[in-house]
């Protein structure tokens, strides 16, 4: 936030519009943005937001809508775009705005006029997958209640260990930093020969090395304590 403010008090009079672009969930880490805060700036300095749902959309909010809905900045201005390829299993994506924003869209966006229409299928499995996230909450209440599992059982096994840490993430993905790509691809083949996938990223697409873990609403306890167990033994020096 402090750089944005920075980068808006030295750029933001030399252009006559601004869009500040933000993830909601970052997907890499699993920390959400500062929307209300971004808001704010937005307004000071005249600018337009876009907040990307990807990681948000069907987990976030009392809903399921997203982060822009569990923030409380439903309804404010700022143009709120998702993809139907994550929690909702299909493919393509979404953006909701104000009328004059689609209606711009649909006659200047290059990269919808000319690309073909989603496929019966794929809108239908979208339309589904939203139904089944407005009529079962009990969904997203079985997720969040698997992410306190493991964010508190990894905290208690790993402890205070310097070389390998659980990243902040207040969504299902959750990080778990290590000391070097070395650890980070070893821990990752530790697990998959466990039968778990949670694949190593490493720099450059991020700062530090880590295995990625990302949490369904089917997961069970089991599978959860399973997991810590092998990720324990597996980062002993
Ligand atoms: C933040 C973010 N936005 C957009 C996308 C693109 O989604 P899709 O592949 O469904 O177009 C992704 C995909 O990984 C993403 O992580």
């Amino acid at each position: 936030m402090v750089q944005l403010r920075q980068l808006l008090e030295q750029y933001r009079s030399e252009y006559r519009r601004c869009l500040v672009l933000t993830d909601s969930v970052f997907g890499m880490d699993g920390d959400i943005c500062s929307l209300p805060q971004i808001l704010e700036l937005a307004a000071e300095f005249s600018c337009m937001v876009l907040v990307d749902e990807a990681h948000g959309t069907g987990v976030l909010g009392p809903t399921g809508a997203g982060c822009v809905e569990q923030l409380d900045c439903s309804g404010k201005p700022l143009i709120h775009m998702g993809t139907l390829s994550k929690a909702l299993g299909s493919l393509g994506g979404y953006i909701a705005g104000s009328a004059s924003l689609i209606d711009y869209l649909r006659n200047r966006a290059a990269s919808w006029i000319y690309t073909t229409a989603l496929s019966p299928a794929d809108a239908a499995a979208a339309l589904a997958a939203i139904r089944v996230i407005q009529s079962e909450p009990e969904r997203r209440q079985q997720l969040w209640d698997r992410v306190a599992q493991l964010q508190t059982q990894l905290n208690l096994t790993l402890g205070d260990r310097n070389t390998i840490q659980v990243l902040p993430s207040q969504a299902s993905i959750i990080c778990v930093q290590l000391a070097n790509p070395e650890t980070a691809l070893h821990l990752s083949k530790v697990l998959l020969d466990q039968g778990i996938y949670a694949p190593a990223i490493r720099p450059p697409t991020v700062p530090t090395s880590r295995i990625r873990i990302s949490l369904m609403a089917t997961h069970t306890p089991e599978q959860v304590e399973k997991l810590v167990a092998a990720i324990a033994p597996a980062t002993l020096p």
